[in-house]
């Protein structure tokens, strides 16, 4: 049964994952500032304020020299200031202390502020294309629910592709189901790509064959 999830759930991604803008890029710092927004914003307001805000800050070297309150005003209407003044506290520690070069390794990544297990481990693949695990609320729900287990990260990082190149594939496919299919509320199961791999949805009941 757990062999074929992964084939599934890439099968699924190529075709119908969601094209979001920070998915076309591998800059550190693009993808380091759209998970920072992703944390508590959902996707369509952040789709609308991540260009603005990488417009007015390009680099991580931008970013490091602005003033803090113009940095508060770019990231109105996104809220929780926390971020914003984390990531700016961030862009300043690469610039200082890692040469402007945002690390690689998960562990590193942890040391700056702002960055918790996740974070790390989302800039790490989806940035370097590491084989990283990258945990956030959706994942673990969609990982609870398909093995049923409690020690999720464990269990993910048991079912990463052998490439870092399908982990990012793979992460972010994790993602969009757990956001489109494997929601919180009312799972779409009669509908999920992964079902007949997972072992809290062949529980629910199927829609009725046609004779
Ligand atoms: N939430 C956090 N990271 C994300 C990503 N890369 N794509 C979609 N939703 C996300």
């Amino acid at each position: 049964m757990k062999a074929l999830f992964r084939p599934l759930l890439l099968k699924w991604y190529r075709k119908s994952a969601r094209d979001l803008p920070w998915r076309r890029t591998r800059d550190p710092y693009r993808v380091i500032v759209s998970e920072f927004m992703l944390q508590q914003t959902q996707v369509s307001r952040v789709e609308e304020y991540y260009p603005k805000f990488l417009a007015r800050y390009p680099t991580v070297q931008h970013l490091a020299r602005a003033r803090p309150k113009k940095v508060r005003e770019t990231w109105e209407g996104l809220g929780y200031y926390a971020r914003a003044r984390n990531l700016h506290a961030l862009a300043r520690t690469v610039v200082k202390d890692h040469d402007s070069a945002i690390p690689s390794d998960t562990e590193t990544l942890q040391t700056l502020p702002g960055v918790g297990r996740y974070t790390a481990g989302a800039v790490a693949c989806f940035a370097f294309e590491k084989r990283e695990a990258a945990v956030d609320t959706n994942v673990k729900r969609v990982v609870e629910r398909v093995f049923r287990t409690k020690n999720v990260w464990e269990a993910t990082e048991r079912i990463l592709p052998r490439r870092g190149k399908t982990v990012w594939e793979f992460n972010q496919a994790l993602m969009d189901l757990g956001a489109t299919i494997c929601v919180a509320r009312k799972p779409k199961c009669p509908v999920c790509p992964v079902r007949s791999a997972c072992k809290t949805g062949l529980k629910e009941r199927r829609p009725r064959k046609r004779q």
